[in-house]
């Protein structure tokens, strides 16, 4: 599980405090990661203890690891709705002066896709982070979910847009990096992003766009996990 960047106790910290949040009889969006690996472990634990919950995974990793610690699992089109949602970032806006406040990157497991869909179906959809994901303004390659056929095409319009795709593990020897739903990945640089709103819109116009990684306007809050606390940021 990837665990890049930030401390594993920090991880812990507001993956286990995320956790508290799952009431009884909730169904909850399980998103992916190693931050949120804590918070699915918590709940497993939960669950030993007579917590009635049904899980949705937004990956094969969070269904691995959801079934591995026995939270009964459930789809999202056997549901009236979904309670809570708890998932990872790669960066989260932290300025309350902003608009942008809140706004997300995420999609460094390739899971955004169905991460974007179980998270903007909750109730509330919780950030579990460590304080390097933080940043005033996102600047980090937005993650592009294609179809293979569109790699190419999609790759030609982003540059229009004024970013620098590049296939995710293009060089692999057994190819690149294939999604849950048999897609591929652009990871585009496009530096600073002054507008995320509007760069989503654009992105997502473009045919052959499954979905993008920039997350705005969907996350209630922040637990930003620390080596000892967390600070809860709405
Ligand atoms: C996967 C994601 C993850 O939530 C994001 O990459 C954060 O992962 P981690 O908690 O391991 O740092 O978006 O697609």
């Amino acid at each position: 599980m990837k665990t890049a960047g930030g401390s594993d106790a920090a991880k812990r910290q507001a993956g286990e405090r995320a956790a508290e949040a799952v009431e009884d009889g909730f169904v909850v969006g399980l998103g992916t990661g190693s931050t949120t690996a804590y918070a699915i472990e918590a709940i497993g634990r939960a669950v030993d203890d007579g917590l009635d919950v049904r899980g949705i995974p937004t990956s094969f990793q969070s269904r691995q690891l959801a079934l591995e610690v026995g939270i009964p699992l459930t789809d999202l089109d056997a549901v009236d709705g979904v309670d809570l949602a708890i998932d990872g970032a790669d960066q989260v806006v932290d300025d309350a002066d902003t608009a942008t406040d809140g706004a997300l990157i995420k999609g460094g497991g390739a899971a955004h896709a169905r991460e974007k869909l179980v998270d903007a179906a909750a109730d509330r959809f919780v950030v579990v982070a460590d304080p390097s994901k933080l940043t005033d303004r996102l600047d980090r390659s937005v993650p592009v979910e294609v179809l293979p056929d569109a790699h190419t095409v999609v790759a030609d319009r982003v540059r229009e847009l004024g970013g620098e795709p590049t296939l995710r593990d293009a060089e692999r020897k057994d190819g690149p990096v294939v999604t849950d739903n048999g897609n591929l990945v652009l990871d585009c640089a496009f530096g600073p992003i002054g507008d995320p709103d509007d760069l989503a819109t654009r992105l997502s116009r473009i045919p052959g766009v499954v979905e993008h990684g920039l997350f705005v306007g969907l996350a209630d809050a922040t637990y930003v996990g620390t080596d000892d606390g967390v600070e809860v940021r709405t």
